[in-house]
């Protein structure tokens, strides 16, 4: 199984996925619909931070939490004791087929072998409803980009994004989904690439909680690090977090959210 480079499902990892959560759900939940007493299966919940965003907003749907990692799903029930969560490999589910109106995801298939991410795309389909859809949304680390140039914190990342490939990942799962999902025999396919830029111009607040979150990115996966950048990784993340403010400092990324009709 490919290593999971954000490490231990510490207190810290735990505090950053629901810090994440809160702040991405406004782009990444948009235009997740589902109707009273619809049934939806938010996969690979992790620690249900996305999970629990997912019932705020629908809350009359029947939601399932499922997830590979034990760990992960103990911390889930610590923070949702209500909510119905299944331990499973998101290729193997144990769903009769057509159970599910919708299926979501946040941040999977990036952390699983490109024959993987093939299986679990058709295990997905063959759960999921004749009318329903899969609601994805994936990493392309390739695109991040920020201005002025950071020599350590690129050479960080750069580094980081090969350990997760080495480690059986895949850094650049999201360009690659619609050819993915028609293979998988979805229908109808629609690529939203979600792009950030944000700069001291953006909205209060983005620019900063951005810059934080690849901060906390980049510390989460330290340890995937060779030896001298990760002694120096908490030097990069407070420079990347010290562009706000900086003056004429931007940063770029993106992100593919796909709908995926059966
Ligand atoms: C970065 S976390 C994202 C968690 C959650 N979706 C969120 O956005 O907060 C990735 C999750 O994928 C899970 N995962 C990795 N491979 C999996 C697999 N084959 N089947 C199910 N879950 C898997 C990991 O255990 C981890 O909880």
């Amino acid at each position: 199984m490919p290593s999971y480079i954000h490490g231990e499902t510490d207190p810290v990892e735990v505090a950053r996925l629901e810090k994440q959560a809160r702040f991405l759900t406004r782009w990444i939940l948009d235009g997740v619909e589902a109707g009273p007493g619809a049934r939806v299966l938010d996969l690979a919940c992790g620690t249900g931070a996305m999970a629990r965003r997912l019932l705020a907003r629908l809350p009359d749907v029947h939601l399932i939490g499922s997830d590979l990692s034990r760990t992960q799903l103990k911390a889930a029930r610590q923070q949702s004791p209500r909510l119905p969560l299944v331990s499973a490999d998101a290729a193997r589910l144990p769903f009769a087929a057509g159970t599910f109106d919708v299926v979501h995801w946040s941040w999977l298939l990036e952390h699983v072998q490109p024959a993987h991410a093939q299986k679990i795309l058709s295990e997905v389909r063959r759960v999921v409803a004749d009318t329903g859809c899969a609601w994805m949304t994936e990493v392309d680390n390739d695109s991040l980009a920020f201005w002025p140039r950071l020599p350590l914190v690129e050479e960080c990342f750069r580094s980081l994004w090969r350990a997760q490939e080495q480690g059986g990942g895949d850094p650049i799962i999201g360009r690659k989904l619609q050819g993915l999902c028609a293979l998988a025999g979805f229908t109808d396919v629609q690529v939203q690439p979600l792009t950030f830029h944000f700069h001291n111009g953006s909205p209060p607040g983005y620019f900063r909680a951005m810059l934080e979150e690849f901060a906390e990115i980049l510390l989460s996966a330290r340890e995937s690090l060779p030896k001298e950048l990760n002694a120096r990784a908490d030097q990069g993340a407070a420079q990347l977090t010290a562009l706000d403010g900086t003056p004429g400092a931007s940063f770029t990324y993106t992100c593919f959210r796909v709908r995926a009709a059966r």
